[in-house]
């Protein structure tokens, strides 16, 4: 079987040199060879040893009926959509590795896979590495599911974990994240949580049937997180994540959202350290399954584009039939209207006087402690409640507000 690779970036090559280190157990998964025929990229590769097949002209790819299955490892929208798109109506199958378009264009893009009977998967678009999509679609089939949560996304959670374990400030861990290679020169998707809400929005729509857009749901990202938040954390028994959850709730609605969350030691989800990723299903039948790996690099990223080409292979007669369908109305709830356990940290005259203000407005709290705080700011988590009725209640106390943290329940 003939591919061929849009973007010969991080994953693109990677997704090359599995197939050439492990061709011959793709061949016996696919009953034949697999051979990259065609890489688009608009750069020069002068000397590299795919410069042969390496074009800057997707006609070339477009028009060679050889091709079977386009891979697309550019990443964006634009011109993804519209290469991925023509892809799918010629024909081909297309394997992406690119969460921004599924997430943004999956369900237009899983319609034109289904009208000509070719697939059009996905499965390094979320976890990297390790197998999620396959698993929720598939293996997951006989359960409903309730609740998908997850670390979704390592240079946060790489981020974190320096705070947590080597009491780094944020701006200093960022700045190693950046150094390392795992976050981009502009990290704003990574830290404000932009990639992982990409990531729960394709996984939500996998679980529950029907596509959530990006548009609208709320995201909040770590670059807020101090080391004084982490230590109260700590008092609490608990470590700050970044945590990506869509979940059944009230009516027939779902909560999708992203935010940090103090995490419980005990958690399975506390020890996914560094750029390591997770992702939590809670299925009726199942309880509660952990699928943990890299979720991000070439080689663990590229190892599940192939896992997908593999299961390209063979086209028509095998076309996988999954998906969801277009988005519903009144189908996404408010997180106001959700229940939640606050951490909230304030500011005020005196610690009696904080006191006095959040035990009139709230009744009993949990006050956590740090070393060297002073006497004008104390940390505490609320009860569980409506979180309309906690910020109101927050706001009642009169204090100043310094961070909120919501607590997770896994
Ligand atoms: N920037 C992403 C991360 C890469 O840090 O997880 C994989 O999507």
């Amino acid at each position: 079987m003939k591919v061929a690779i849009l973007g010969f970036g991080v994953v693109g090559s990677g997704v090359a040199e599995v197939l050439e280190r492990n061709a011959d157990r793709v061949e016996k998964a696919c009953g034949f060879p697999v051979e990259v025929a065609r890489i688009l990229d608009i750069r020069d590769f002068e000397g590299h040893k795919y410069q042969r097949i390496i074009t800057k002209n997707f006609e070339e790819i477009l028009g060679d009926d050889s091709i079977e299955t386009v891979v697309e490892t550019m990443g964006g929208v634009n011109p993804a959509f519209e290469f991925v798109s023509r892809s799918l109506a010629k024909g081909k199958n297309v394997v992406s590795s690119n969460k921004e378009l599924v997430a943004t264009r999956g369900y237009e893009l899983l319609e034109l896979a289904r009208q000509n009977n070719v697939n059009f998967m996905f499965e390094a678009a979320v976890g990297g590495g390790i197998p999620i999509i396959r698993p929720i679609s598939r293996c997951l089939a006989g359960n409903n599911i309730t609740e998908v949560a997850g670390i979704l996304n390592g240079t946060s959670n790489f981020i974190l974990t320096k705070m947590i374990v080597d009491g780094m400030s944020f701006g200093e861990a960022l700045a190693l994240a950046q150094e390392k290679g795992y976050a981009e020169k502009d990290p704003t998707a990574d830290v404000e949580g932009i990639d992982a809400m990409r990531k729960i929005c394709i996984l939500a729509s996998l679980a529950f049937g029907h596509h959530v857009y990006p548009e609208g749901i709320f995201t909040e990202g770590i670059s807020g997180i101090t080391l004084e938040d982490v230590a109260y954390a700590a008092d609490f028994d608990c470590v700050i994540k970044l945590i990506a959850k869509a979940k059944k709730v009230q009516d027939g609605r779902i909560l999708v959202m992203v935010s940090p969350c103090l995490v419980k030691k005990s958690s399975m989800l506390s020890g996914v350290s560094g750029v390591f990723n997770a992702c939590l299903v809670r299925g009726d039948m199942t309880g509660d399954i952990l699928m943990y790996g890299k979720g991000a690099g070439s080689l663990a990223t590229a190892s599940a584009v192939v896992g997908d080409i593999i299961d390209c292979a063979g086209h028509s007669d095998n076309r996988k039939i999954f998906g969801w369908d277009d988005k519903k109305d009144d189908y996404l709830e408010d997180h106001l209207n959700c229940d939640s356990s606050l951490y909230v940290r304030v500011r005020g005259e005196s610690e009696a006087e904080i006191h006095r203000a959040v035990d009139s407005v709230f009744g009993e709290v949990t006050y956590l402690k740090r070393e060297g705080a002073d006497d004008r700011e104390a940390a505490f988590v609320t009860a569980p409640a409506r979180e309309r009725a906690l910020f109101e209640k927050l706001e009642a106390t009169g204090l100043d507000i310094i961070s909120t943290i919501r607590v997770a329940d896994y």
